[in-house]
C-alpha cells in the first residue's frame, strides 16, 4: 500500500517510488501540508515547520494562546478564504446570509486500493497500474460545508492526482465563487516558474520567470484551456537544468477557463493554487447538492527537467489518453486543408487520395468545407450533411476510393460552432450562447453553441452520429476556432449565468463521451485551430491532438519543444507542409521539415499533385523511416539535448529506446554561420557499457544522407562527451541518426 496514516502523530504518507508526500492533521484538526519532494524514508517531515509569533497573522479562536500558530503561515492542504489564511484561496464560498468566511477542520478518511474516478469529468485511469486512493474529508460545520480531499498514488509512476469534491450538508443554498483543485506550500525554495505561453500558431512558448514576493497569475478566461496559456506549471529550483535539480509540474486535467496562482509568501514560502478560473464563476450549490473540480496531475523530480518531462509523457501516453490506441499503429495522414482550404470537390479529393496512396500515406482527412454550404467560413458550421453539389457520391464514395487504395478515411467536424448563415441558426437561435437583445461578438465568423443545453449536445450527438454511420469514417478531427464570448445561456436562469462556461465544458465532454462510446473504433483527434485546447482533458477523448495551426518547421521547434515539458509525442500533431510555407513564407528543405514533424503523430498536409518526382522519393523514405523508428519515437524517452546557449544556434532532441540500446538523435540548425562552431550534444538513456554505431543517417545536407558515419562508441562517451557533428551549412540543415547498440 503506497499510502499510510501514522494514527499516533496523525501523519498521512503518500509514497511512490521516488517521491513522498505528507500531510498532517495538527491538534486543531487543521491540514497542514507537510512534504513533497524525494523519498525521505516515512519521517514525519513537519519537523521542517516552524511556530513563530509573525505580526498580523492571526490565531484560529481555539489557539488564541498559542501565537505562533496561525493560517497564514502554515503551510495548507486546501486553503479558504475569511479565516485569517491571507494568502491565495483554492475554495471561495457565500452563505446563504452573505457570510464568506469558510474554516475546515478533519472530520475522517479513507484509504481505498483502486484509483477514483470522477462523473463527468476526464480523469486519469487506473488502468493496470497499482493505484491507491486516500480520502480527506474536511468539514466546515458552521455553514455545512464538506470538502473531500482525493490523492491518487500512482507507486511505479512517479504521479499523484487530487481532485477535490465539495458538498453543502446544510438545507440552505450555498455560492462557490472558487473551487481550485489544489493547493500546495512549498515550503522554501529559490525558484522559479516555468509556464507555456503564446498566441495562435504560436502556442506553449517556453517561459521562465524567476518567482518574487508576489502573485503570478496564468489562466484562460477564453472559454478553452487556450493558445495563451497552457494549464500547466513548473516550479523548480533557480539552477536545476534538464539533468539536474528539483522541480515541481502541477498540470491541470481542464479544456475550459483556468487559472494557476503561485504566490511567494513573506516567509518565502511558495503556494501553487490550480483549477477553474474563478473571474466568472458563482456555483450555486443547494443543500445536499455536490460540485466536482477536475483532476490536476502532479509529479516531482529531483533530477531535472528531462525526468519531469518523462513522467508525465509516461502517465498521458498510457492512463490518460484512450487505452484502444495506444499500441496501435497510428496511420501516416494526408490532411488536404494547406492543399485545398474550401476549394475541393470530388474529382479533386480522389486526385488527392490517388495521390497521397502513391507517396505511402495510410489514411486520407477530408477537413473543413464537405458539409453544407460552406466554400468558407462565413456559412454552414452546424448542417452536418455533406454537399452533395461538391461531394455528389457522398461521403461514401470518397471514403470508398480511400479504402479501395489501402487507405483510411478520416473527416473533419467543429461541433461546437454555428455560422449565422446556417440552417442551425436559421431553426435556433436561441441555441447559441448570446446576451438578450445584444448583437453578437463574431469570431471566425461563427457563434458558440450552447453546450450547457443537452438539447443542443443530442442534436450534436444525433447528427454526427449519422454521419459517422453513413460511411466508413474510422477518424475524426474534432476542431474549435473561436475564443467564448457573450456568455449567457437561454436555457438557464439569471442566477445560474455564472455557472456557464464550466456547464459548456461539460457538455463538451460528455458530447465526446457519448461518441466514443458509440464509435470506439473511430480514432478522434482534437484540434482548436491547431493547439488551442492541448490539455490533458482533451487527451482523456483523443490520443492526439493537431499541434498548432503553424506548420513552418522552424516555428514548430520552439511550439514542440515548449509542448514536450509536459506532453508526450504520441499527443502531437504533426505535418509536413508545402514550402515556402503557408504561415510564414518561409522556405524550409524537405529533410528538415520531415525531421521535425517526425516528433509527432506524422503526416502531410499538403496537395501530392504539386509535389516534383524528387520529393515524391524523399516522402517515401521518410515514410519508411517513420515507421521503422515509430516505436522508438512514440513510447522511447525523450530527452531535449540543446542548452539555452545552443538553441540560439541549433535545436536538438533524442529519443532512447526504454532499454537503452537504440536512440533517435535530432539536430536542426537554426541559424547557420559561417566558420560555424561544432555542433555538441551529450546524449542520454543508453547503456554506459554497450557500444553503439550509426546505421541510418537522414540529412538535408545532400553529401551526408545515407552516409552512416564510422563510429564505434560507449554508451559512457556518447553520454559523458558527446557527439560532435558538422558544422552544417546550407538552408536550415538538419540531421538525424540513428545510433544502436552492436550486436
Ligand atoms: C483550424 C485547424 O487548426 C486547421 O487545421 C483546419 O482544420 C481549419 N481550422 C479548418 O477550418
Amino acid at each position: 500500500m503506497s499510502i499510510k496514516f501514522d494514527e499516533k502523530n496523525k501523519v498521512f504518507f503518500l509514497n511512490t517510488k521516488n517521491t513522498e508526500y505528507q500531510i498532517k492533521i495538527n491538534e486543531y484538526g487543521m491540514l497542514i501540508h507537510s512534504y513533497y519532494g524525494g523519498s525521505v524514508g516515512y519521517t514525519d517531515m513537519s519537523f521542517l515547520i516552524k511556530y513563530l509569533d509573525r505580526g498580523f497573522s492571526s490565531n484560529p479562536f481555539e489557539s488564541r494562546g498559542n501565537r505562533g500558530l496561525s493560517a497564514d503561515t502554515l503551510p495548507s492542504e486546501y486553503s479558504t478564504y475569511g479565516a485569517a489564511d491571507f494568502r491565495v484561496s483554492a475554495l471561495m464560498t457565500v452563505a446563504e446570509n452573505g457570510s464568506r468566511t469558510c474554516d475546515l477542520r478533519y472530520i475522517g478518511h479513507e484509504i481505498t486500493n483502486e484509483k477514483y474516478k470522477i462523473e463527468g469529468l476526464p480523469y486519469v485511469r487506473g488502468e493496470k497500474d497499482k493505484v491507491d486512493t486516500l480520502r480527506i474529508d474536511l468539514l466546515d460545520d458552521h455553514i455545512g460545508i464538506r470538502v473531500s480531499l482525493y490523492y491518487g498514488v500512482f507507486e511505479e509512476k512517479d504521479i499523484i492526482t487530487r481532485h477535490t469534491a465539495i458538498t453543502n450538508v446544510s438545507d440552505a443554498d450555498i455560492y462557490i465563487t472558487k473551487a481550485a483543485s489544489m493547493c500546495m506550500d512549498i515550503p522554501y525554495g529559490d525558484c522559479d516558474m516555468i509556464h507555456f505561453h503564446g498566441r495562435h500558431a504560436m502556442e506553449r512558448l517556453t517561459e521562465r520567470t524567476a518567482l518574487t514576493h508576489d502573485i503570478h497569475v496564468v489562466g484562460s478566461r477564453r472559454g478553452m484551456s487556450s493558445h495563451h496559456n497552457n494549464p500547466f506549471v513548473i516550479i523548480c529550483d533557480r539552477d536545476a537544468t534538464e539533468i539536474s535539480g528539483n522541480c515541481y509540474g502541477v498540470m491541470l486535467m481542464y479544456s475550459g477557463n483556468h487559472k494557476e496562482e503561485i504566490e511567494v509568501d513573506q516567509a518565502n514560502s511558495i503556494r501553487v493554487v490550480s483549477g477553474i478560473g474563478d473571474d466568472d464563476f458563482n456555483w450555486k450549490l443547494a443543500g445536499g447538492g455536490s460540485f466536482d473540480t477536475p483532476e490536476a496531475i502532479l509529479a516531482f523530480s529531483a533530477e531535472g527537467l528531462n525526468t519531469l518531462s518523462f513522467l508525465y509523457h509516461r502517465i498521458i501516453r498510457e492512463n490518460v489518453c484512450p487505452a484502444a490506441f495506444r499500441d496501435v499503429k497510428r496511420p501516416v495522414l494526408l490532411n488536404n486543408w494547406e492543399g485545398t482550404y474550401f476549394d475541393f470537390d470530388e474529382k479533386k479529393i480522389m486526385e488527392i487520395e490517388d495521390g497521397a496512396a502513391q507517396i505511402g500515406c495510410e489514411m486520407l482527412v477530408l477537413d473543413d468545407g464537405w458539409f453544407g454550404v460552406r466554400n468558407s467560413d462565413n456559412a454552414g458550421l452546424g448542417d452536418w450533411k455533406v454537399n452533395l453539389k461538391k461531394l455528389p457520391g457522398g461521403l461514401k464514395a470518397v471514403a470508398d476510393h480511400a479504402n479501395s487504395l489501402g487507405m483510411k478515411f478520416g473527416l473533419w467536424f467543429e461541433p461546437e460552432m454555428v455560422n449565422e448563415d446556417s440552417d442551425l441558426y436559421r431553426s435556433h437561435p436561441d441555441w447559441v450562447l448570446m446576451d438578450p437583445g445584444r448583437k453578437p461578438v463574431m469570431g471566425r465568423n461563427q457563434m458558440v453553441l450552447d453546450m450547457s443545453n443537452k438539447e443542443v449536445v443530442d442534436y450534436l450527438f444525433e447528427s454526427i452520429k449519422s454521419v459517422l454511420t453513413g460511411a466508413n469514417i474510422e477518424y475524426v478531427k474534432w476542431d474549435f476556432n473561436r475564443s467564448m464570448s457573450n456568455v449567457y445561456s437561454k436555457a438557464h436562469s439569471a442566477a445560474e449565468q455564472q455557472e456557464i462556461t464550466h456547464r459548456f465544458i461539460l457538455g463538451t465532454y460528455d458530447l465526446l463521451t457519448r461518441l466514443t462510446t458509440a464509435f470506439p473504433n473511430v480514432m478522434f483527434e482534437g484540434c482548436a485551430g491547431g493547439g488551442g485546447r492541448f490539455d490533458a482533458g482533451m487527451m482523456f477523448f483523443s490520443p492526439q491532438i493537431w499541434c498548432s495551426d503553424n506548420t513552418d518547421a522552424i516555428n514548430r521547434l520552439k511550439i514542440q519543444k515548449g509542448t514536450s515539458y509536459g506532453y508526450p509525442v504520441s499527443t502531437v500533431g504533426s505535418h509536413i507542409s508545402a514550402s515556402p510555407n503557408h504561415q510564414n513564407g518561409r522556405e524550409v528543405p524537405i529533410a528538415t521539415r520531415a525531421i521535425v514533424a517526425m516528433s509527432g503523430t506524422f503526416g502531410y498536409e499538403l496537395d501530392p499533385a504539386k509535389l516534383t518526382d524528387g520529393e515524391k522519393e524523399s516522402i517515401r523514405s521518410q515514410i519508411k523511416a517513420y515507421n521503422r523508428f515509430y516505436e522508438l519515437i512514440g513510447k522511447g524517452r525523450y530527452f531535449r539535448l540543446s542548452s539555452e546557449r545552443d538553441e540560439a544556434y541549433f535545436s536538438s532532441w533524442e529519443f532512447a529506446s526504454e532499454d537503452g540500446k537504440e536512440a533517435l538523435v535530432n539536430i536542426v540548425v537554426t541559424d547557420v554561420r559561417a566558420n560555424a562552431e561544432v555542433l555538441f550534444v551529450k546524449l542520454h538513456g543508453l547503456r554506459p557499457e554497450a557500444e553503439y554505431t550509426a546505421d541510418y543517417v537522414y540529412s538535408s545536407v545532400e553529401e551526408l544522407n545515407n552516409k552512416t558515419p564510422d563510429l564505434v562508441c560507449t554508451g559512457a562517451s556518447l553520454m559523458n562527451g558527446g557527439l560532435s557533428i558538422g558544422p552544417l551549412y546550407g538552408v536550415y540543415p538538419s540531421i538525424q541518426l540513428h545510433l544502436n547498440e552492436k550486436r
